[in-house]
């Protein structure tokens, strides 16, 4: 784990099973949480005041109920990553707890039960990697994209987010897309067949329309990423054009 000019938190609500567990822990009692992370999070609830939150937290019992994400963690100077998924949270996301000077952003926040917009100001956040799957946010997420951003891996499947994704302008970098599961409309960039890192782009069971981009690397989406949209369609040859699975 970096924690240099980025001081790349992961806070262990639950259990840390993935990426961060490269190394075995020397110390048995702390066998599911990488030494780095355990002291990050030591960090972090110090730097809380070993806030009420997180007061349920104990290196021996790596579960809480943490409730709302708190807004104090925009205390922490140059905060620049912070894993906070699977673990109840309820209520908005906190306007401003992420640096904006860092160069790479990481934000995971899936499987909780969040509520409200994507706050403006993370629209000056450079995000490398951001997931914030598997909520209840909602509105315009559409400031996330844009060109010239560092943005690399976004999650925003299964939220009710609607925006028109028409004008959004996705990121060269990008190699992981996944909208599925929200209320978007408008139509698929045609820029999107353009993305040469691109290998995952999953924009079913939105409300979207016209025609699916061709070319680049869009040949290797099968319809499974198109399907239960308003009135996406796709040329399967120059004569041929279908629908996907159309909804509505
Ligand atoms: C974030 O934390 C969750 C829950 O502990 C874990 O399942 C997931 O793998 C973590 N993600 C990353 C990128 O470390
Ligand atoms: C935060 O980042 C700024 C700009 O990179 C740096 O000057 C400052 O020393 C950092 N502060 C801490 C506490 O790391
Ligand atoms: C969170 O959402 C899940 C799935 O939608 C639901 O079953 C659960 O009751 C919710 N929990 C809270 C605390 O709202
Ligand atoms: C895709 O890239 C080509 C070559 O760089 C460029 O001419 C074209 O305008 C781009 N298309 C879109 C939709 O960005
Ligand atoms: C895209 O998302 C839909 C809905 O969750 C899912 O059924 C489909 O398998 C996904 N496609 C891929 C390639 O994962
Ligand atoms: C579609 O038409 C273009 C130009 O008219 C041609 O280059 C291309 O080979 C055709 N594609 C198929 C699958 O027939």
């Amino acid at each position: 784990m970096r924690m240099r000019s980025r001081a790349l938190l992961v806070l262990l609500c639950s259990l840390l099973a993935g990426a961060f567990n490269a190394e075995p822990s020397p110390d048995p009692t702390y066998k599911d949480c990488h030494p780095g992370d355990k002291a990050a999070l030591l960090a972090v609830k110090a730097a809380l005041g070993n806030a009420y939150h997180f007061a349920s937290w104990t290196p021996d019992n790596p579960c809480c109920d943490c409730g709302a994400i708190p807004a104090s963690l925009g205390t922490i100077p140059n905060l620049s990553g912070i894993n906070l998924s699977r673990n109840r949270l309820t209520g908005a996301i906190p306007s401003m707890f992420l640096s904006k000077s860092a160069d790479q952003v990481y934000l995971w926040l899936s499987h909780n039960n969040l509520t409200g917009p994507v706050p403006a100001g993370f629209a000056a956040v450079n995000f490398a990697h951001l997931d914030l799957s598997r909520n209840d946010l909602t509105g315009d997420a559409s400031g996330l994209f844009g060109r010239g951003k560092e943005l690399q891996y976004i999650d925003l499947s299964r939220n009710a987010f609607d925006f028109d994704l028409s004008g959004v302008v996705l990121p060269e970098q990008l190699y992981f897309v996944d909208v599925s599961h929200n209320a978007i409309h408008g139509s698929i960039p045609a820029q999107v067949a353009n993305l040469s890192n691109l290998q995952f782009f999953n924009v079913s069971y939105n409300r979207l329309c016209g025609p699916i981009p061709t070319g680049g690397n869009t040949a290797r989406f099968d319809l499974y990423n198109f399907q239960h949209n308003k009135c996406l369609c796709g040329a399967q040859n120059n004569a041929t054009y279908f629908y996907v699975d159309q909804v509505d």
